[in-house]
């Protein structure tokens, strides 16, 4: 087992990553303050580990709470459930919750702990490659809102963050793609070193070789840890983290929640900050087709769908967290392998970049 340190003074936490950890009480049990928890999971997850939990909390009253599956009810109405819920098994302010599943549980799940009587401690137990890197580390919490993804929510970090590797088992390929692109975007943010070893990992990684897997979600999450803890409400360089993502945020936004997966949404979206870094001179060709040959190893989409047209684009872009006092904000590569935060980008070349692809 390895552990790594989010490093935030009185709120610091520890990430455990490793194979079997859902078999270890003594990992979670520290971080469980009262004697009540509530689990939160959804249909597809609680059949797969729910049992397991059960097994590490054997002295705590627990309450189950399942959500229904995907994206689309990353919502106010599933958080109300949880509220319902917890209300009707009188949770209160000493009860932890736990968060079991992929993004969408740890992030509605997250934000039901930040708001349940004004806040109490939780726990993240993420199942998705994507969450162990990126979702599950930080404490960003929230639901999406018809007219914008991920529009309401609250900074809420977690306990301990319990990373059991052998849960990417029961994934999908498809899921498993779209995790590798959030680990291949740490690498084009600031770790050039890292494209080097995914290039020639990519294998062993679609193929679930445990090891590289470990060692991919520790580079990960050592990425995320270190920007967490120097940006925890993202003042500044925390949004460097979102690479690709106001391109597809607005793609996920605009073909319906659930039908482009996050992580194939972001993956696009990086292709597009990509041209447009390029438009600008900053890379070039054949950095922009390096990148997208990486992101195609990875099974990965690297142009948005067609149905987006322009206008609807950057209508789209314009509901984004990084608009400030009207004025957008788009994480862009400055060359490869070191991405900036920049409102000094020509609108016109984003309207020609979102002309071509769209
Ligand atoms: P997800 O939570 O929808 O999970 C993907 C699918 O895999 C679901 O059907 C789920 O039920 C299933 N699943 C989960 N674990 C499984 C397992 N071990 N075996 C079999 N099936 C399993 O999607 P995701 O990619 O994990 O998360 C995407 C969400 O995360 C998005 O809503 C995105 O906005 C959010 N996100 C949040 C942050 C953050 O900082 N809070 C960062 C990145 C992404
Ligand atoms: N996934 C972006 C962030 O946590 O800031």
């Amino acid at each position: 087992m390895k552990t790594l340190q989010v490093d935030l003074g009185s709120r610091s936490y520890p990430i455990y990553i490793g194979t079997g950890l859902l078999n270890k009480q003594e990992l979670i049990q520290p971080y469980i303050k009262g004697k009540t928890t509530v689990t939160v999971s959804n249909t597809t997850v609680a059949p797969l580990y729910l049992d397991k939990v059960h097994q590490l909390i054997p002295s705590f009253s627990n309450t189950d709470i399942l959500l229904p599956d995907g994206e689309e009810y990353k919502t106010f109405e599933t958080l109300g459930q949880i509220y319902t819920e917890m209300l009707e098994a009188r949770c209160d302010r000493k009860t932890t919750l736990l968060a079991l599943g992929g993004g969408v549980v740890g992030d509605v799940a997250g934000y039901a702990a930040a708001t349940y009587q004004r806040g109490i401690n939780f726990i993240q137990i993420p199942t998705t490659l994507l969450s162990m890197v990126d979702s599950s580390v930080g404490g960003k919490t929230g639901v999406n809102h018809p007219l914008g993804k991920n529009m309401v929510g609250a900074f809420h970090q977690p306990q301990c963050v319990i990373i059991d590797t052998e849960t990417l088992n029961t994934l999908d390929d498809r899921q498993l793609s779209a995790g590798i692109a959030e680990v291949i975007k740490y690498g084009y943010i600031n770790d050039l070193d890292f494209i080097d070893w995914l290039d020639e990992n990519m294998d062993k990684l679609l193929k679930r070789d445990p090891e590289a897997l470990a060692y991919a979600i520790h580079r990960s999450c050592q990425h995320k840890a270190d920007i967490v803890a120097a940006d925890e409400k993202e003042q500044g360089q925390r949004a460097l983290l979102n690479l690709g993502h106001t391109f597809g945020h607005a793609i996920e936004t605009g073909m319906g929640y659930g039908n482009w997966l996050h992580g194939e949404a972001i993956s696009a979206g990086m292709v597009m900050a990509a041209e447009l870094s390029k438009e600008h001179g900053w890379i070039d060709q054949a950095d922009v087709d390096s990148i997208c040959a990486l992101l195609k190893k990875a099974n990965l989409p690297v142009e948005p769908p067609n149905e987006i047209s322009a206008t609807r684009f950057s209508d789209l872009m314009s509901i984004d967290k990084k608009v400030q006092d009207g004025v957008l904000h788009l994480v862009l590569m400055k060359s490869l392998g070191e991405s900036i935060i920049s409102s000094d980008f020509d609108s016109e070349l984003l309207q020609k970049v979102l002309g071509r692809v769209a």
